[in-house]
């Protein structure tokens, strides 16, 4: 798959800049009130009982700042950060070594947290119950099981697929909380604290014009912010105006709700071809010529978010808002 622009996947450029774009603080973190309500509660009383924060799941689409999240819950708690990631985490062994050298009270990020393997959890599990490994010494008959203390410490997980949790980890969690995606408003002063940390020159109308298109991601916001600051520096005088944003999406061909030539393929093809639908999600992937899970997993969330597709038992319909957003009929109105 290419390279899209409004992919809230992190793209090769995002991630040295992501770094100096991360609010440090739970104040510095933009929206997700409820989420934020909580974890100020939950870390406060951690350290007026100076114990350790509970072990907390995040779950949401990709680039609504989980990781951020997770730098912050270690910076509030005044610990260190150990971050890692599902798939690295091939053996028990490895999973072993990063516990047995943790610190007391740190936090380790388990970024995809739903790729781990099974053998792997399995040691997680009496890690964060009881903070202790079970290790096996020797083979066949003699060998024999040892337990092994840990430091306490604080998981973080983080998966864009809750779903795809098994129950005893997800239940071994006592904070869950899920990202919801953003308000215009909330994206509108994520820009302009962005456009500030960049040293750059915007306007405020320009920032709000990012902010609707930016698909509710701040990744994507910072993303278009980016590449629209490019343009003024190039195709102007550096300022940020409204005009100037609307002309550079429109170059990047990202339109008013933050849509792609991707989607427009995909909803046009469905009211071009099948009337509207309803159209099952697999003959779509084959006119389209992508694979049907790319659609369901990358393409479809968005449009189904603002209500252009609908997820019917007999397939997908696309509604009278995609009609109106692309000024067609809608068919025996
Ligand atoms: N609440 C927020 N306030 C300000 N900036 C934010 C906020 N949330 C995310 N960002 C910015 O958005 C970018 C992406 O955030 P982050 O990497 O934390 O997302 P993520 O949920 O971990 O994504 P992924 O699912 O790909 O791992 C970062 O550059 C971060 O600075
Ligand atoms: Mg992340």
């Amino acid at each position: 798959m290419e390279d899209r622009i409004v992919s809230g996947e992190s793209l090769e450029h995002d991630d040295i800049e992501e770094q100096s774009l991360r609010p440090q603080t739970l104040t510095q973190y933009i929206g997700q009130k409820k989420v934020k309500e909580n974890l100020r509660i939950f870390i406060e009383a951690a350290k007026m009982r100076q114990e350790t924060l509970d072990h907390v799941l995040l779950y949401g689409p990709p680039g609504l700042g989980k990781t951020t999240l997770s730098m912050i819950i270690s910076n509030e708690m005044g610990v260190n950060l150990r971050t890692t990631s599902g798939p690295a985490i091939e053996r028990p062994g490895d999973l072993a070594a990063i516990l047995t050298a943790l610190e007391p009270g740190d936090v380790l990020f388990i970024d995809e947290i739903h790729r781990l393997n099974r053998a792997v959890e399995e040691v997680l599990y009496p890690a964060m119950e009881d903070f202790c490994l079970d290790i096996v010494i020797g083979k066949g008959p003699s060998a024999r099981s040892v337990r092994l203390d840990l430091p306490p410490f604080t998981l973080v997980g983080a998966t864009t697929r809750a779903g795809m949790l098994s129950a005893p980890l997800r239940d071994r969690f006592g904070v869950v909380s899920r990202l919801e995606y953003y308000t215009h408003e909330e994206l509108t002063n994520i820009v302009e604290r962005t456009a500030e940390v960049m040293d750059a020159d915007i306007d405020h109308e320009a920032g709000v014009e990012i902010a609707r298109r930016s698909r509710g991601t701040p990744r994507i916001a910072n993303r278009l912010l980016r590449r629209v600051r490019d343009f003024a520096q190039v195709k102007g005088d550096g300022e940020i105006t409204l005009s100037l944003t609307q002309h550079a999406l429109e170059l990047l061909q990202v339109d008013q709700l933050g849509l792609d030539d991707i989607d427009h393929k995909l909803i046009l093809n469905i009211i071009e071809k099948f009337r509207g639908g309803p159209v099952g999600l697999d003959t779509i992937a084959a006119t389209i010529g992508e694979e049907a899970h790319t659609i369901e997993d990358v393409y479809e969330p968005y449009l189904l978010q603002i209500g252009f597709l609908q997820r019917t038992p007999r397939g997908r319909i696309v509604t009278v808002h995609a009609y109106e957003h692309f000024h067609m009929e809608v068919p025996g109105s």
